[in-house]
């Protein structure tokens, strides 16, 4: 459902994301991981066409982001942690607001109003202004929008950051839901353990770069670890180790050949 293919951007020469491939399919909650600067929200971007690639694409539910950006925002639900509500706008006037920008109205975008506000539990408050929201109503309303057109790609960025205990469960609870519907949930977090706890298979990212993509079960029996944390830290020192190498050696080259001039060999 969703296939990345070698996609790279450059920020002014400065490569934000390296040749990444993964693929991640429906029925799965897939975890899109690494520390802050990996390069997790461009790839995201890249991905939702807010930003064009510098080479490399990626196709949503079968749709290439170059060839039919469209469709793939017709695929595809995106959450952040920046909420973007109308404050003057009930909750139900925002999903309305929202739906018509993505060419629904009538009837039809009632329904799903209706069908969002009642799987979100929203009804004691879906008639109310918005700018009196508790974080976590407005966390709902937040979901309910990034999926008014029933997307089948959901993808959450870093979606409960700034979040209390309630809110971030209400997040975890859909994102569970979605899952059973049969939709792909891409959750990008830099929290491991989050990730731990809902993720069926990952992507590990580093300086921009895919480290590891796999179930969880096969990365902590390819790295000794028994949580995510832990194997990214072994993955990355075992890669240090490989580039401190590839250092050593590469002043071992530079040094025999100085003293090889030096002795005019
Ligand atoms: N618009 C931009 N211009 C220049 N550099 C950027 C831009 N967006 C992101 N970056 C850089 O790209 C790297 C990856 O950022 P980002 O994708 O936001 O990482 P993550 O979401 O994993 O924290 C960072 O070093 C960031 O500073
Ligand atoms: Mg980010």
């Amino acid at each position: 459902m969703l296939r990345v293919k070698q996609l790279s951007k450059f920020f002014n020469g400065f490569a934000a994301v390296k040749e990444v491939s993964f693929q991640a399919n429906g029925g799965e909650i897939f975890g899109l991981l690494g520390p802050n600067g990996a390069g997790k929200t461009t790839t995201i971007r890249v991905i939702a066409t807010v930003l064009t690639p510098t080479s490399g694409t990626a196709e949503v539910a079968s749709f290439d982001i170059l060839k039919a950006p469209e469709k793939v925002r017709q695929n595809l639900g995106l959450l952040t942690s920046e909420i973007g509500l109308y404050d003057r706008f009930t909750a139900r006037e925002n999903l309305r607001y929202f739906g018509n920008l993505y060419g629904l109205a009538g009837q039809a975008l009632e329904d799903r109003i209706d069908y969002l506000v009642e799987i979100l539990d929203m009804q004691k408050f879906a008639d109310r202004r918005a700018g009196k929201f508790s974080t976590g109503m407005k966390q709902k309303v937040a979901i309910a929008r990034s999926i008014i057109h029933d997307p089948k790609v959901i993808i959450f960025d870093e979606p409960t950051a700034g979040l209390d205990v309630l809110a971030s469960q209400t997040v975890i609870d859909y994102m569970q839901t979605a899952r059973k519907e049969g939709k792909l949930v891409v959750l990008s977090t830099h929290d491991m353990a989050h990730a731990q706890k809902l993720c069926d298979r990952v992507a590990i990212m580093h300086q921009g770069k895919i480290i590891a993509v796999d179930s969880q079960a096969k990365i902590y029996q390819q790295t000794q670890a028994d949580n995510l944390e832990d194997a990214f830290l072994k993955i990355l020192g075992a890669d240090a180790a490989k580039s401190a190498l590839k250092a050593k050696e590469a002043f071992e080259l530079r040094w025999l050949s100085k003293k090889h001039k030096r002795f005019g060999l």
